[in-house]
């Protein structure tokens, strides 16, 4: 299978103002194959988000290659097809919502396609729905609540059907039922349209549903595998300045006072089954 992105000696420097540069990225090789649920955890300053807008061409390289369904992105005649392959959505949807109803923001990205006014019609009702929100789709978006905007633009993103979302830390602003809310979202993506999903998160939890975990420190991956994997690596992720999911920690504990459990318990709800 071609991979979807596919990152070669990928090193990003930003300039400083006095001609210094940040090395933010320091060497990165990484396959990211279609339908691939990927969570890129790390601390702050790591470089997710950087990687991240490599993904879609927001950032070019310094040095080294990334390709994107098979287009380099440092190729100005391939950046607009790119950017519609790959739709990202940021930590602040307060950034992302321009239009003064729901339904017109989310037309917003068809709108640029330059698609027939039905066809967009069909867009923005199918993207609202995914999300939950065609009851909402004449309102205001100021009106809505911080969760509810950002699903107004995660159906945005959605409305213009990329092959791949890209999300930095979506739901880090957001209450429980609102983060719960949008990740059971990008989880049915990934699995009933085989959308390939990035989500860079704080949460362990979050990161224990995807398929693969990447960690990062200081500019590189340091750290790959399926979260079973990473997730036994409770001092490792330590040093690197992360945690474990609960589910994780508790098992642990549990462990250690000689409770017999399976490995691998990474979500309360698999823990709860193991007890019981
Ligand atoms: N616009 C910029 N100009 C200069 N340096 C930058 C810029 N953006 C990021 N950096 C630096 O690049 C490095 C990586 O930053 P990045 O934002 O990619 O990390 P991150 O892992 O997303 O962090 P966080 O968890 O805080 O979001 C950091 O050292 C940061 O200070
Ligand atoms: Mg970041």
């Amino acid at each position: 299978m071609k991979p979807f992105i596919e990152v070669r000696g990928l090193e990003h420097a930003y300039p400083l103002e006095g001609g210094e540069w940040v090395p933010a990225l320091q060497g990165i090789d990484l396959t990211i194959e279609p339908g691939e649920f990927v969570a890129l955890i790390g601390s702050n300053g790591s470089g997710k988000s950087t990687l991240a807008r490599h993904f879609n061409g927001l950032l070019l390289p310094t040095t080294g290659e990334v390709w994107v369904d098979g287009l380099l992105t440092s190729d100005p005649r391939h950046l607009w097809e790119v950017r519609q392959q790959v739709g990202m959505v940021f930590q602040n949807p307060e950034n992302q919502l321009v239009a003064s109803t729901v339904e017109e923001d989310v037309a917003f990205g068809p709108e640029n396609l330059a698609l027939q006014p039905d066809e967009i019609r069909r867009r923005v009702d199918e993207a609202l729905a995914l999300v939950g929100l065609q009851d909402y789709s004449t309102h205001p978006p100021q009106m809505l609540s911080g969760g509810q905007k950002q699903l107004v633009a995660i159906a945005g993103v959605l409305a213009a059907r990329p092959a791949c979302l890209v999300f930095d830390e979506p739901t880090s602003m957001l209450d429980p039922p609102s983060r719960r809310r949008i990740l059971d979202t990008v989880r049915r993506l990934n699995a009933e349209r085989g959308i390939t999903v990035v989500l860079i998160t704080q949460s362990m939890e979050e990161a224990a549903s995807a398929n693969r975990v990447l960690a990062m420190h200081a500019g590189r991956v340091v750290l790959d595998g399926p979260p079973q994997e990473i997730f036994e690596q409770g001092e490792r992720l330590r040093a690197l300045g992360l945690g474990l999911p609960p589910a994780v920690e508790i098992a642990h504990q549990l462990r250690e006072q000689g409770l017999a459990l399976p490995p691998g318990l990474l979500t309360v709800d698999a823990l709860a089954g193991a007890l019981c």
